[in-house]
């Protein structure tokens, strides 16, 4: 149940990331791509951190050790890759150095995707589908 769980709120997490970042890197020109933005990929965000706490409960209740392999790893760094990156979202506005720090945001969000999305090949290579 909490292992399905996990499945199912990365997938879907993951899917609004990509979506989220599609819309700042090609529908720039639509006047509410922000707005999209900042709300798909906070509600992403807070259904990746659910996730996450669904299989941390269930390897506890298994008995497991955590974060012992590379998806496990690759899936708690983009995690906090991401999370680090929508505080500088939101930094950006009131940063002294507002190119830096969207430049940061950019780059960060950037690799944050790339992270998610190796971490769902390795989870899917440990349930043995690919
Ligand atoms: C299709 C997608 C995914 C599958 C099939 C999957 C599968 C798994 C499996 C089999 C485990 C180990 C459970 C155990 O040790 O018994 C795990 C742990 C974990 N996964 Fe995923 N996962 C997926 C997506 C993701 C994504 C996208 C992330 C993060 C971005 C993520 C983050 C984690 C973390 C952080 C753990 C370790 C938690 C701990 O050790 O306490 N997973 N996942
Ligand atoms: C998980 C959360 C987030 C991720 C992964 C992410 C990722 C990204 C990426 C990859 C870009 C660059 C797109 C491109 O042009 O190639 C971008 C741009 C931008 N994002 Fe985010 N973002 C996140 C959350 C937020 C939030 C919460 C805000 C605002 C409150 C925000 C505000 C912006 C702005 C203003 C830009 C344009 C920056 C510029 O033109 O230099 N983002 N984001």
């Amino acid at each position: 149940m909490f292992f399905t769980l996990h499945i199912l709120l990365m997938a879907i997490s993951t899917f609004g990331i990509i979506a989220g970042v599609s819309a700042a890197m090609f529908f720039r020109k639509k006047k509410n791509w922000l707005k999209i933005h900042k709300t798909v990929n906070l509600i992403s965000s807070i259904g990746a951190a659910a996730g996450i706490v669904m299989v941390f409960i269930y390897i506890t209740s298994t008995g497991g050790e955590h974060f012992d392999g590379f998806h496990q790893i690759i899936g708690l760094t983009a995690f906090i890759s991401a999370a680090v990156t929508m505080f500088l979202g939101f930094y950006q506005f009131k940063a002294k150095n507002k190119p830096a720090i969207r430049a940061t945001h950019r780059w960060l969000g950037r690799l944050s995707l790339m992270m998610f999305l190796t971490a769902i090949i390795m989870g899917l290579i440990l349930i043995n589908i690919i």
